[in-house]
Protein backbone atom coordinates (compact mmCIF):
# COMPACT_ATOMS: atom_id res chain seq x y z
CA UNK A 1 0.00 0.00 0.00
CA UNK A 2 1.45 3.18 -0.54
CA UNK A 3 2.21 5.83 1.68
CA UNK A 4 -1.53 8.03 0.59
CA UNK A 5 -3.67 4.82 1.15
CA UNK A 6 -2.16 3.60 4.38
CA UNK A 7 -2.70 7.02 5.65
CA UNK A 8 -5.93 7.50 4.59
CA UNK A 9 -6.31 3.81 5.89
CA UNK A 10 -4.91 5.44 9.28
CA UNK A 11 -7.28 8.16 8.81
CA UNK A 12 -10.45 5.62 9.38
CA UNK A 13 -9.18 4.08 11.83
CA UNK A 14 -8.38 6.66 14.17
CA UNK A 15 -11.95 7.74 13.15
CA UNK A 16 -13.14 4.40 13.93
CA UNK A 17 -11.00 4.40 17.00
CA UNK A 18 -12.75 7.86 18.35
CA UNK A 19 -16.13 6.81 17.71
CA UNK A 20 -15.70 3.61 19.56
CA UNK A 21 -14.56 5.52 22.05
CA UNK A 22 -17.21 7.95 22.95
CA UNK A 23 -19.78 4.75 22.12
CA UNK A 24 -19.50 3.45 25.63
CA UNK A 25 -21.68 0.65 26.46
CA UNK A 26 -23.83 0.74 29.73
CA UNK A 27 -20.87 -1.09 31.62
CA UNK A 28 -17.79 -1.65 29.18
CA UNK A 29 -15.51 1.44 27.87
CA UNK A 30 -14.04 0.57 24.96
CA UNK A 31 -10.65 2.42 24.22
CA UNK A 32 -8.03 3.10 21.24
CA UNK A 33 -4.68 1.46 21.58
CA UNK A 34 -2.54 3.17 19.20
CA UNK A 35 0.38 1.14 17.32
CA UNK A 36 2.23 3.52 15.35
CA UNK A 37 0.01 5.27 13.27
CA UNK A 38 -2.42 3.20 13.88
CA UNK A 39 -5.58 2.13 16.31
CA UNK A 40 -7.21 -0.76 17.54
CA UNK A 41 -10.14 -1.26 19.99
CA UNK A 42 -9.55 -2.64 23.17
CA UNK A 43 -12.34 -3.60 25.49
CA UNK A 44 -11.23 -2.22 29.22
CA UNK A 45 -12.74 -3.69 32.51
CA UNK A 46 -15.98 -2.60 33.68
CA UNK A 47 -16.78 1.00 35.11
CA UNK A 48 -16.84 0.34 39.08
CA UNK A 49 -19.79 1.73 40.03
CA UNK A 50 -19.59 5.55 41.42
CA UNK A 51 -20.10 5.75 45.32
CA UNK A 52 -22.38 8.55 45.93
CA UNK A 53 -19.22 10.25 48.25
CA UNK A 54 -15.78 9.75 47.89
CA UNK A 55 -14.37 12.91 48.81
CA UNK A 56 -15.22 12.96 52.63
CA UNK A 57 -16.16 16.40 52.95
CA UNK A 58 -19.85 17.13 53.37
CA UNK A 59 -22.08 19.86 55.57
CA UNK A 60 -25.67 18.72 57.88
CA UNK A 61 -28.30 20.48 57.97
CA UNK A 62 -30.71 19.75 61.08
CA UNK A 63 -34.00 20.45 59.95
CA UNK A 64 -34.87 19.82 64.06
CA UNK A 65 -32.84 22.93 64.54
CA UNK A 66 -34.63 24.75 62.03
CA UNK A 67 -38.30 24.06 63.37
CA UNK A 68 -37.09 24.68 66.68
CA UNK A 69 -35.82 28.51 65.41
CA UNK A 70 -39.24 29.35 63.82
CA UNK A 71 -40.80 28.25 67.15
CA UNK A 72 -38.47 30.81 68.88
CA UNK A 73 -39.17 33.38 66.43
CA UNK A 74 -43.07 32.83 66.52
CA UNK A 75 -43.02 32.89 70.46
CA UNK A 76 -41.10 36.33 70.45
CA UNK A 77 -43.62 37.32 67.98
CA UNK A 78 -46.98 36.11 69.57
CA UNK A 79 -49.78 33.95 67.90
CA UNK A 80 -51.36 37.25 65.90
CA UNK A 81 -47.88 37.72 63.86
CA UNK A 82 -47.41 35.97 60.77
CA UNK A 83 -44.00 34.45 59.75
CA UNK A 84 -43.07 34.72 56.35
CA UNK A 85 -39.47 32.37 55.94
CA UNK A 86 -36.66 33.45 53.87
CA UNK A 87 -35.46 31.05 51.84
CA UNK A 88 -33.79 32.63 48.73
CA UNK A 89 -29.86 31.73 47.90
CA UNK A 90 -30.97 28.44 48.10
CA UNK A 91 -32.06 29.16 51.62
CA UNK A 92 -29.03 30.47 52.74
CA UNK A 93 -27.24 27.50 51.38
CA UNK A 94 -29.26 25.07 53.48
CA UNK A 95 -31.22 23.90 50.72
CA UNK A 96 -34.46 25.54 50.39
CA UNK A 97 -36.52 22.92 49.52
CA UNK A 98 -35.24 20.81 52.74
CA UNK A 99 -35.49 24.25 54.76
CA UNK A 100 -39.09 25.21 53.54
CA UNK A 101 -40.23 21.38 54.15
CA UNK A 102 -38.75 21.91 57.58
CA UNK A 103 -40.38 25.71 58.55
CA UNK A 104 -43.93 24.95 57.03
CA UNK A 105 -44.35 21.00 59.37
CA UNK A 106 -43.05 24.50 62.17
CA UNK A 107 -45.85 27.25 61.25
CA UNK A 108 -44.45 29.35 58.80
CA UNK A 109 -47.21 30.95 56.72
CA UNK A 110 -44.95 30.98 53.48
CA UNK A 111 -41.61 31.36 52.06
CA UNK A 112 -39.70 34.92 50.51
CA UNK A 113 -37.31 34.15 47.96
CA UNK A 114 -35.60 36.57 45.83
CA UNK A 115 -36.27 35.35 42.32
CA UNK A 116 -39.00 33.40 40.16
CA UNK A 117 -36.76 30.78 39.41
CA UNK A 118 -36.36 29.78 43.16
CA UNK A 119 -40.23 29.98 43.55
CA UNK A 120 -40.78 27.71 40.65
CA UNK A 121 -38.18 25.05 42.62
CA UNK A 122 -40.29 25.12 45.47
CA UNK A 123 -43.70 25.07 43.59
CA UNK A 124 -42.22 22.25 41.59
CA UNK A 125 -41.38 20.38 45.28
CA UNK A 126 -44.86 20.06 46.19
CA UNK A 127 -44.54 23.11 48.19
CA UNK A 128 -48.07 24.61 47.83
CA UNK A 129 -48.24 27.66 50.70
CA UNK A 130 -47.91 31.51 49.57
CA UNK A 131 -44.60 32.39 48.10
CA UNK A 132 -43.30 36.22 47.83
CA UNK A 133 -40.99 37.12 45.22
CA UNK A 134 -38.73 39.55 47.05
CA UNK A 135 -36.40 40.22 43.74
CA UNK A 136 -40.06 42.24 42.04
CA UNK A 137 -41.42 40.90 38.31
CA UNK A 138 -38.98 40.31 35.26
CA UNK A 139 -40.40 41.40 32.32
CA UNK A 140 -40.27 37.91 30.86
CA UNK A 141 -41.59 36.44 34.24
CA UNK A 142 -45.62 37.61 34.84
CA UNK A 143 -46.79 34.55 33.52
CA UNK A 144 -45.31 31.94 35.66
CA UNK A 145 -46.08 34.35 38.30
CA UNK A 146 -49.78 33.85 37.20
CA UNK A 147 -49.44 30.48 36.82
CA UNK A 148 -47.96 29.60 39.74
CA UNK A 149 -50.24 31.75 41.62
CA UNK A 150 -46.75 33.48 43.18
CA UNK A 151 -46.75 36.92 45.16
CA UNK A 152 -44.61 39.26 43.35
CA UNK A 153 -43.19 41.91 45.77
CA UNK A 154 -44.31 45.14 43.25
CA UNK A 155 -43.01 48.86 43.17
CA UNK A 156 -44.35 50.57 40.11
CA UNK A 157 -47.11 50.93 37.37
CA UNK A 158 -45.04 48.98 35.03
CA UNK A 159 -44.96 46.19 37.46
CA UNK A 160 -49.22 46.05 37.87
CA UNK A 161 -49.38 46.42 33.87
CA UNK A 162 -47.45 43.49 33.46
CA UNK A 163 -49.49 41.73 36.15
CA UNK A 164 -52.99 42.95 34.57
CA UNK A 165 -51.78 41.59 31.19
CA UNK A 166 -50.90 38.49 32.41
CA UNK A 167 -53.91 38.02 34.69
CA UNK A 168 -56.20 39.16 31.61
CA UNK A 169 -54.29 36.32 29.32
CA UNK A 170 -54.68 33.46 31.46
CA UNK A 171 -57.78 34.70 32.26
CA UNK A 172 -57.20 34.20 35.78
CA UNK A 173 -57.92 35.10 39.80
CA UNK A 174 -55.99 38.75 40.86
CA UNK A 175 -52.85 38.27 41.21
CA UNK A 176 -51.54 38.93 45.41
CA UNK A 177 -48.51 41.48 45.45
CA UNK A 178 -46.79 42.85 48.10
CA UNK A 179 -46.41 46.58 47.53
CA UNK A 180 -42.74 47.56 48.63
CA UNK A 181 -41.81 51.23 49.81
CA UNK A 182 -38.05 52.51 49.85
CA UNK A 183 -38.00 54.14 53.18
CA UNK A 184 -34.21 54.87 53.42
CA UNK A 185 -32.67 51.64 52.16
CA UNK A 186 -32.30 52.90 48.70
CA UNK A 187 -32.57 49.62 46.81
CA UNK A 188 -36.30 48.22 45.95
CA UNK A 189 -39.28 50.28 46.43
CA UNK A 190 -41.38 52.94 45.23
CA UNK A 191 -40.15 56.25 47.35
CA UNK A 192 -43.12 57.93 49.28
CA UNK A 193 -42.94 60.49 47.23
CA UNK A 194 -44.03 58.46 44.10
CA UNK A 195 -46.37 56.31 45.82
CA UNK A 196 -49.67 58.24 44.25
CA UNK A 197 -49.35 56.86 40.57
CA UNK A 198 -49.41 53.50 42.25
CA UNK A 199 -52.29 54.06 44.65
CA UNK A 200 -54.19 55.76 41.16
CA UNK A 201 -53.33 52.48 39.41
CA UNK A 202 -54.65 50.49 42.31
CA UNK A 203 -57.69 52.41 43.13
CA UNK A 204 -58.72 52.21 39.65
CA UNK A 205 -58.23 48.46 38.52
CA UNK A 206 -60.34 47.76 42.21
CA UNK A 207 -58.86 44.90 42.92
CA UNK A 208 -60.24 43.21 39.21
CA UNK A 209 -56.51 42.14 38.18
CA UNK A 210 -54.06 42.60 41.07
CA UNK A 211 -55.21 42.10 44.81
CA UNK A 212 -53.13 44.41 47.26
CA UNK A 213 -52.42 41.65 49.80
CA UNK A 214 -48.90 43.13 51.49
CA UNK A 215 -47.40 46.27 51.98
CA UNK A 216 -43.60 46.39 53.32
CA UNK A 217 -40.46 48.01 53.82
CA UNK A 218 -37.13 46.89 54.41
CA UNK A 219 -34.79 48.46 57.53
CA UNK A 220 -31.30 49.51 56.46
CA UNK A 221 -29.69 49.13 60.04
CA UNK A 222 -31.70 47.14 62.41
CA UNK A 223 -28.60 45.03 63.17
CA UNK A 224 -27.14 48.28 64.55
CA UNK A 225 -27.59 48.61 68.18
CA UNK A 226 -25.93 51.80 68.24
CA UNK A 227 -28.21 53.32 65.82
CA UNK A 228 -32.13 53.13 66.59
CA UNK A 229 -32.81 56.51 64.63
CA UNK A 230 -32.57 55.45 61.18
CA UNK A 231 -34.96 52.20 61.90
CA UNK A 232 -37.43 54.65 63.82
CA UNK A 233 -37.30 57.04 61.26
CA UNK A 234 -37.85 54.10 58.12
CA UNK A 235 -40.71 53.00 60.70
CA UNK A 236 -42.33 56.47 60.86
CA UNK A 237 -41.90 57.10 57.37
CA UNK A 238 -43.57 53.66 56.74
CA UNK A 239 -46.51 54.13 59.13
CA UNK A 240 -47.03 57.88 56.95
CA UNK A 241 -47.37 55.24 53.42
CA UNK A 242 -49.98 53.30 55.13
CA UNK A 243 -51.85 56.28 56.74
CA UNK A 244 -52.02 57.64 52.72
CA UNK A 245 -53.30 54.20 52.11
CA UNK A 246 -55.98 53.91 54.30
CA UNK A 247 -57.22 57.22 53.24
CA UNK A 248 -57.18 56.29 49.95
CA UNK A 249 -59.69 52.94 50.62
CA UNK A 250 -56.30 50.62 50.41
CA UNK A 251 -56.11 48.79 53.24
CA UNK A 252 -53.42 45.54 52.78
CA UNK A 253 -53.77 42.89 55.19
CA UNK A 254 -50.33 42.33 55.73
CA UNK A 255 -48.01 44.78 56.91
CA UNK A 256 -44.44 43.78 57.08
CA UNK A 257 -41.06 45.38 57.64
CA UNK A 258 -38.51 43.23 60.09
CA UNK A 259 -36.05 41.01 59.05
CA UNK A 260 -34.75 38.74 61.62
CA UNK A 261 -32.41 41.48 63.56
CA UNK A 262 -35.72 43.87 63.15
CA UNK A 263 -37.35 40.92 64.59
CA UNK A 264 -35.23 40.86 68.00
CA UNK A 265 -34.84 44.69 68.36
CA UNK A 266 -37.98 46.49 67.47
CA UNK A 267 -41.62 44.69 68.99
CA UNK A 268 -43.64 47.53 68.03
CA UNK A 269 -42.64 47.19 63.86
CA UNK A 270 -43.67 43.19 63.82
CA UNK A 271 -47.19 45.13 62.38
CA UNK A 272 -49.11 41.98 61.05
CA UNK A 273 -45.85 39.67 59.73
CA UNK A 274 -42.13 39.35 60.20
CA UNK A 275 -39.29 38.43 57.54
CA UNK A 276 -37.04 36.14 59.63
CA UNK A 277 -34.19 34.63 57.23
CA UNK A 278 -30.92 34.23 59.16
CA UNK A 279 -32.70 33.52 62.46
CA UNK A 280 -34.09 30.73 61.17
CA UNK A 281 -30.78 28.90 60.47
CA UNK A 282 -29.35 29.81 63.92
CA UNK A 283 -27.48 32.64 63.26
CA UNK A 284 -27.80 36.94 63.39
CA UNK A 285 -26.40 39.25 61.34
CA UNK A 286 -24.86 40.69 64.70
CA UNK A 287 -24.03 39.00 67.51
CA UNK A 288 -25.52 40.97 69.82
CA UNK A 289 -29.32 41.07 67.96
CA UNK A 290 -29.74 37.18 68.31
CA UNK A 291 -32.63 36.18 69.77
CA UNK A 292 -32.17 33.50 72.46
CA UNK A 293 -32.77 29.89 72.32
CA UNK A 294 -31.49 29.58 68.34
CA UNK A 295 -29.79 26.69 67.36
CA UNK A 296 -27.19 26.65 64.24
CA UNK A 297 -29.07 24.16 61.78
CA UNK A 298 -25.48 23.55 59.73
CA UNK A 299 -22.34 21.87 60.38
CA UNK A 300 -19.74 21.38 58.22
CA UNK A 301 -17.45 18.16 58.40
CA UNK A 302 -14.92 16.63 56.53
CA UNK A 303 -11.75 14.11 57.36
CA UNK A 304 -8.14 13.92 58.05
CA UNK A 305 -6.45 12.88 53.80
CA UNK A 306 -2.94 12.69 55.41
CA UNK A 307 -0.41 13.52 57.71
CA UNK A 308 2.67 15.14 57.04
CA UNK A 309 6.12 15.59 59.29
CA UNK A 310 7.79 18.71 58.28
CA UNK A 311 11.37 20.52 60.16
CA UNK A 312 11.37 23.64 61.48
CA UNK A 313 11.66 26.33 58.80
CA UNK A 314 9.64 24.56 56.23
CA UNK A 315 7.44 27.22 54.42
CA UNK A 316 4.12 25.89 53.84
CA UNK A 317 1.12 26.36 50.71
CA UNK A 318 1.24 28.78 48.29
CA UNK A 319 3.69 32.21 48.80
CA UNK A 320 5.16 30.23 51.36
CA UNK A 321 4.04 32.71 53.72
CA UNK A 322 3.80 30.78 56.51
CA UNK A 323 7.10 29.66 57.90
CA UNK A 324 7.02 26.76 60.37
CA UNK A 325 8.79 27.82 63.70
CA UNK A 326 9.18 24.47 65.27
CA UNK A 327 9.35 20.70 64.13
CA UNK A 328 5.51 20.26 62.72
CA UNK A 329 2.92 17.75 62.14
CA UNK A 330 0.48 18.89 59.19
CA UNK A 331 -2.52 17.42 58.41
CA UNK A 332 -4.04 17.59 55.04
CA UNK A 333 -7.37 19.00 55.07
CA UNK A 334 -9.41 18.07 51.64
CA UNK A 335 -11.20 21.27 52.05
CA UNK A 336 -10.17 24.87 50.14
CA UNK A 337 -12.14 27.70 48.90
CA UNK A 338 -13.36 25.94 46.04
CA UNK A 339 -16.01 24.51 48.36
CA UNK A 340 -16.45 27.93 49.66
CA UNK A 341 -14.27 27.89 52.81
CA UNK A 342 -12.93 31.78 51.93
CA UNK A 343 -9.35 32.31 51.45
CA UNK A 344 -9.78 35.38 53.71
CA UNK A 345 -9.80 33.23 56.31
CA UNK A 346 -5.86 31.99 55.84
CA UNK A 347 -3.46 32.88 58.86
CA UNK A 348 -6.27 32.60 61.25
CA UNK A 349 -8.90 29.61 60.64
CA UNK A 350 -9.30 27.43 62.86
CA UNK A 351 -10.89 23.52 62.72
CA UNK A 352 -11.62 21.06 65.55
CA UNK A 353 -10.18 17.72 65.65
CA UNK A 354 -10.51 15.15 68.62
CA UNK A 355 -12.34 18.27 70.14
CA UNK A 356 -9.54 20.55 70.34
CA UNK A 357 -8.82 23.60 68.13
CA UNK A 358 -5.96 23.33 65.71
CA UNK A 359 -4.68 26.00 63.31
CA UNK A 360 -4.65 26.34 59.23
CA UNK A 361 -1.19 26.88 58.22
CA UNK A 362 -0.78 28.66 55.46
CA UNK A 363 -2.93 29.41 52.67
CA UNK A 364 -6.19 28.41 52.00
CA UNK A 365 -5.76 26.89 48.73
CA UNK A 366 -8.93 25.83 46.22
CA UNK A 367 -8.91 22.32 47.49
CA UNK A 368 -6.50 21.82 49.94
CA UNK A 369 -5.39 23.50 53.58
CA UNK A 370 -3.22 22.27 56.08
CA UNK A 371 -3.68 22.28 59.92
CA UNK A 372 -1.08 22.04 63.03
CA UNK A 373 -1.96 19.16 64.53
CA UNK A 374 1.63 18.75 66.31
CA UNK A 375 0.44 18.40 69.56
CA UNK A 376 -1.92 15.93 69.26
CA UNK A 377 -0.42 12.19 68.92
CA UNK A 378 -0.50 9.61 66.37
CA UNK A 379 -3.20 11.81 63.95
CA UNK A 380 -5.00 9.50 61.37
CA UNK A 381 -5.94 9.33 57.96
CA UNK A 382 -9.73 9.00 58.08
CA UNK A 383 -10.42 11.05 61.64
CA UNK A 384 -13.21 13.70 61.38
CA UNK A 385 -12.53 17.36 61.03
CA UNK A 386 -15.01 19.80 62.22
CA UNK A 387 -15.06 23.30 59.77
CA UNK A 388 -18.55 24.87 61.62
CA UNK A 389 -20.24 23.09 64.21
CA UNK A 390 -18.99 21.36 67.80
CA UNK A 391 -16.94 18.49 68.84
CA UNK A 392 -17.09 17.64 72.34
CA UNK A 393 -17.33 20.66 74.43
CA UNK A 394 -15.86 22.77 71.82
CA UNK A 395 -17.57 24.27 68.96
CA UNK A 396 -16.78 27.11 65.88
CA UNK A 397 -19.82 28.96 64.65
CA UNK A 398 -20.73 31.19 61.66
CA UNK A 399 -20.00 34.44 63.07
CA UNK A 400 -16.03 33.52 63.72
CA UNK A 401 -16.22 32.10 60.43
CA UNK A 402 -17.06 35.19 59.50
CA UNK A 403 -14.97 36.99 61.54
CA UNK A 404 -12.01 35.39 59.90
CA UNK A 405 -13.23 35.55 56.98
CA UNK A 406 -14.02 39.79 57.54
CA UNK A 407 -17.76 39.16 56.32
CA UNK A 408 -21.32 38.75 57.44
CA UNK A 409 -22.19 34.75 58.66
CA UNK A 410 -24.76 34.93 55.26
CA UNK A 411 -22.14 34.67 53.06
CA UNK A 412 -20.33 32.11 55.03
CA UNK A 413 -23.58 29.69 54.48
CA UNK A 414 -24.63 30.83 50.80
CA UNK A 415 -20.96 30.65 49.85
CA UNK A 416 -20.24 26.43 50.94
CA UNK A 417 -20.01 25.52 47.33
CA UNK A 418 -22.31 22.91 45.32
CA UNK A 419 -19.48 20.26 45.42
CA UNK A 420 -20.32 19.81 49.28
CA UNK A 421 -22.85 17.49 49.92
CA UNK A 422 -25.85 18.74 52.35
CA UNK A 423 -27.26 16.16 54.23
CA UNK A 424 -29.80 15.62 57.09
CA UNK A 425 -28.15 15.37 60.39
CA UNK A 426 -27.76 16.94 63.53
CA UNK A 427 -24.94 18.56 64.89
CA UNK A 428 -22.45 16.40 66.88
C1 LIG B 1 -36.52 42.12 51.83
C2 LIG B 1 -35.89 41.18 52.80
N1 LIG B 1 -36.58 40.80 53.88
C3 LIG B 1 -36.07 39.96 54.79
C4 LIG B 1 -34.80 39.45 54.64
C5 LIG B 1 -34.24 38.53 55.69
O1 LIG B 1 -33.17 39.13 56.33
P1 LIG B 1 -32.41 38.39 57.54
O2 LIG B 1 -31.77 37.19 56.93
O3 LIG B 1 -31.42 39.38 58.01
O4 LIG B 1 -33.42 38.04 58.53
C6 LIG B 1 -34.04 39.82 53.54
C7 LIG B 1 -32.68 39.30 53.38
O5 LIG B 1 -31.80 39.81 52.77
C8 LIG B 1 -34.60 40.70 52.59
O6 LIG B 1 -33.92 41.09 51.50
Amino acid sequence: MGGRARRRAGGNDSRRARRACVATAKHTVLRPLWLGRDAITIRAASVPATPARMRPTWAEVDTAALANNLAVARRHVGPACRVLAVVKADGYGHGAIRAAQALISAGAWGFAVSLVEEAVELREAGIVAPIVVLGGVPLVAADVIVHRELRPVVWSVDHLDMLASAVRRAGARPVRVHLKIDTGMSRLGVLPSDLTPVLDWLVADAGRTVELEGAMTHLACADDPADEISSARQLDSFDDCLGTMTARGIQPALRHACNSAGMARFRPAHYDMVRPGIALYGAASARDVELAGLQLAMSMHTQVHGVRALPAGARVSYGGRACLERDTKLAIIPVGYGDGYPRAMSGQAQMLLRGHRCAVIGNITMDICMLDVTDLPDVRVGERVTLLGRQGAESIDVHELAAWANTVPYEITCGISKRVPRIDGGDT
